[in-house]
């Protein structure tokens, strides 16, 4: 069977000298039995002709925004609903800058916008605008997207200079692809669950005991995991963030829900435990309003260790127990500790005495600790990279 049957790629070509490499991609994606649609920006048309485009792929071209008298097909929209995946080949400094600060001005830019698929981009620019922090910022950005790169390359360019900035060879590109649609493949058999966001422990009927997550670290590792094809459940205490499509999302409260609601999941092969889980609960929740007082005392007591009771389960432990470790002092010291304390496969810790990571923040920085291995230090990095590269450390280790 021809690896690629029944696979819709969506081709879009940017305006550079690469854009002849294109042509052969569309060729090497038909030979292997997919379905090719493309879309050609106003300065691709300079370099490659609509004609051999729509020659290799058997269909039509699409390049304007407006193409319809009648406006009511929106190929915006049906392009990118139409497709298995978009890959941007090649992919310039401009429409990455463009793709970077949400602009839709074009059709490319305008259905990338729009699309619900995995998106691809194989740039190829001289090496200096490769190189510029303008741009390294932009494509860490689209990569933050959870938009994949592929390449690019070092080697000779076309305007005479060396370096990085070459698109990858079309036969390269192809097999970044294939890898892809294998790893969904694999992965689709794959079962996680992850919990997210703070606990709240009642005190009164208006009072509670909480904490600052905000759910976001969780919720962009549960969004990674299903973009990479893994059916995922997402147990989060309360957040302002809104569902993720494709989720299985269950909201609870307090520790002792989110034990119960993690325990209806099992069995799954991956849980990750990103939830800060309250501590402690008030013994005797009061029934009505606590009235202003002197002093007042709570008589608290411990709340239940979600993460080891699941990764002590006799039967349905899962086969990767992954715990999250906030702390603010002595990080390596207490993340060792968590990790036989707690009996888990990983621990992902964090430094949350900086405001700037960790709880409520838009980035994170995190040292991952393994039975065998420490990787201290990891960039910081937005949320979702960092859930991007915990997933990807999951994945190889499946695989
Ligand atoms: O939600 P954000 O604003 O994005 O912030 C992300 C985060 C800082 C909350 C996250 O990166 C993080 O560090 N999560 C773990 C928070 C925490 O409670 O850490 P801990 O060191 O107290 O607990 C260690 C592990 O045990 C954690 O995996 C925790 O989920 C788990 N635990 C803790 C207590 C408990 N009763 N049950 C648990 O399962």
């Amino acid at each position: 069977m021809k690896k690629l049957e029944n696979k819709k790629i969506l081709l879009i070509i940017c305006g550079g000298i690469a854009a002849y490499k294109s042509l052969e991609l569309i060729r090497l994606f038909k030979k292997m039995g997919a379905s090719v649609k493309t879309v050609v920006t106003k300065n691709a048309k300079k370099f490659v002709t609509n004609l051999s485009i729509a020659s290799l792929s058997q269909d039509k071209v699409y390049s304007d925004l407006f193409n319809h008298e009648n406006e009511a097909e929106m190929d915006h929209i049906s392009l990118s609903r139409w497709a298995d995946l978009i890959l941007i080949a090649p992919i310039t400094a401009n429409t990455i800058s463009k793709l970077s600060h949400g602009l839709a001005d074009d059709l490319a830019s305008t259905l990338v916008l729009a699309s619900n698929k995995q998106v691809f981009l194989a740039p190829a620019m001289n090496v200096r605008m490769w190189e510029h922090d303008s741009n390294k910022k932009n494509v860490n950005k689209l990569v933050s997207y959870g938009y994949r790169l592929i390449g690019p390359e070092i080697g000779d360019m076309a305007c005479g200079e060396y370096g990085e900035g070459k698109m990858t060879e079309p036969q390269d590109i192809i097999n970044n692809i294939l890898n892809y649609f294998e790893n969904l493949r694999k992965n689709k058999k794959l079962k996680a669950l992850v919990t997210a966001g703070p606990t709240q422990e009642k005190i009164d009927p208006v009072r509670f005991i909480s904490n600052k997550s905000s759910g976001k670290q969780g919720y962009e590792i549960a969004n990674s995991l299903k973009n990479n094809g893994i059916e995922t459940t997402l147990i989060s205490g309360p957040t302002n963030l809104k569902p993720i499509s494709g989720i299985n999302l269950i909201n609870v409260n307090t520790a002792e829900e989110m034990l119960n609601k993690c325990l209806d999941c099992l069995p799954v092969d991956i849980a990750i435990f990103t939830a800060a889980v309250a501590d402690y609960k008030v013994k005797n929740i009061y029934e009505q309003k606590i009235k202003k007082r002197e002093n007042l005392n709570l008589d608290l007591e411990q709340n239940v260790d979600i993460l080891k009771h699941i990764s002590n389960h006799n039967s349905l432990r899962p086969k990767l127990v992954i715990g999250f470790a906030a702390e603010t002092n002595n990080l390596k010291k207490n993340s060792i500790e968590k990790l036989s304390e707690k009996n888990c496969d990983w621990i992902i810790s964090n430094d949350v005495s900086n405001p700037e990571i960790g709880f409520n923040s838009e980035s994170n920085k995190v040292s991952i600790f393994y039975k065998n291995k420490i990787e201290e230090n990891l960039p910081k990095m937005s949320k979702s990279a960092i859930a991007n590269e915990i997933v990807n450390k999951i994945i190889s280790d499946f695989n």
